[in-house]
């Protein structure tokens, strides 16, 4: 039985004759770019999220950008976030011309270090991006602490964490604004490209609004440099459908987790520590060992295919070498790069596979 870390077939099967018949709707009605179904998306989004608003935009990345162009920051001015992330959450800063400052990760919950933050901020800074982990919300309370101490904006990358909690909250809505990515993989995921901001501030909610739409308020009037983000009507058509499931899909993940969690009993094996206050939604459910290329030969010798997320951090990434960080910088992250493996994770995951996989692991 080959047991793969993602299979987004099993989710389509069940789906498909929901799915063709709204893309159907949308295809009939010719409303492709922006209009009534993306409009639906993003009030029913705000909702879920329990936020004022909600923008739909063409990626993750493109939320990061637009969020850092709507804060207005720009060269000169610098951004924290953690070393270890998807890159995508620097990329919006460097879009701008800022400047992204890494900090090291917690130990156990891998996720931003609090305790680091405050050492990392200059005259410069203008805004600590926090980055829900795996699905994991990151320690809002501290990083907001600082956030505020210091009058920095508190951004939240939750491309990983639709549907987590903190504090009982759904996460988006802690910070100025909340960027998610709606990639196929996601927990909710388009069919193709698409991202969104959630946001409680109607004044950012406005420029994300005009900043997507070419700059423009009133049609073939632009009042800044402006973007193509808008989201399609056919991909928001699509998450709206899927947005009716995502708690089931998040509680599945989370029935699927407490199977590892309980059953995997290897001394060499170690999983996310939770953040107090914490529930995550595990888009991915990692684990850390010292020998990781052994434990990977090891479950793909017996047909268990895990996937790594992230083999290198982001301070240690060519495209960011000029910021001339080097090998020792941030050794909690390199050690989760070079320790880290992700399991097979996804609502369609059945018992079966997930007994089989503890069973690979506890052989190790
Ligand atoms: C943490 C994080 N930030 C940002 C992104 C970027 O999202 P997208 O791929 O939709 O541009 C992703 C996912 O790819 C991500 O995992």
């Amino acid at each position: 039985m080959k047991i793969p870390f993602f299979d987004l077939k099993r989710q389509h099967a069940r789906l498909k004759k929901e799915i063709t018949e709204a893309i159907t709707v949308v295809m009939d009605d010719t409303a492709f770019s922006g209009g009534p179904y993306a409009d639906e998306f993003e009030k029913s989004f705000a909702k879920y999220c329990s936020t004022r608003h909600a923008v739909g935009v063409g990626s993750g990345t493109d939320a990061l950008h637009l969020v850092m162009r709507a804060l207005d920051i720009g060269p000169g001015d610098e951004v924290i976030l953690p070393a270890n992330t998807f890159i995508a959450t620097a990329w919006g800063i460097s879009y701008v011309g800022a400047k992204p400052v890494f900090v090291d990760c917690d130990p156990d919950t891998w996720n931003i270090d609090p305790s680091k933050i405050e050492a990392k901020i200059t005259e410069r800074t203008k805004a600590i991006i926090g980055v829900h982990l795996y699905g994991q919300p990151f320690d809002i309370d501290a990083v907001q602490a600082i956030a505020q101490k210091h009058l920095l904006k508190l951004v939240e990358d939750c491309a990983q964490a639709q549907g987590a909690l903190y504090n009982g909250r759904k996460v988006g809505g802690f910070g100025v604004a909340g960027c998610f990515s709606f990639y196929p993989g996601k927990n909710l995921g388009a069919y193709g490209e698409a991202g969104g901001v959630v946001t409680n501030d109607p004044s950012i909610d406005a420029r994300l609004r005009a900043l997507r739409n070419h700059g423009s308020t009133a049609k073939y009037y632009h009042d800044e440099l402006g973007f193509n983000m808008r989201l399609d009507g056919i991909q928001a058509a699509v998450l709206s459908v899927k947005l009716r499931y995502l708690d089931e899909w998040n509680a599945r993940r989370r029935a699927i987790a407490r199977m590892y969690l309980e059953g995997i009993r290897n001394k060499k094996i170690r999983t996310q520590k939770p953040e107090p206050g914490a529930e995550s939604v595990y888009h991915l459910f990692v684990v850390a060992t010292k020998d990781r290329d052994g434990l990977k030969k090891h479950l793909e010798a017996n047909d268990v295919w895990p996937g790594i997320h992230y083999p290198v951090p982001c301070h240690l990434q060519k495209a960011y070498s000029h910021l001339g960080y080097k090998k020792g910088d941030f050794p909690q992250s390199e050690a989760l790069a070079d320790g880290c493996l992700s399991l097979p994770m996804f609502p369609e995951l059945t018992d079966e596979e997930a007994l089989r996989v503890i069973e690979v692991i506890n052989r190790y």
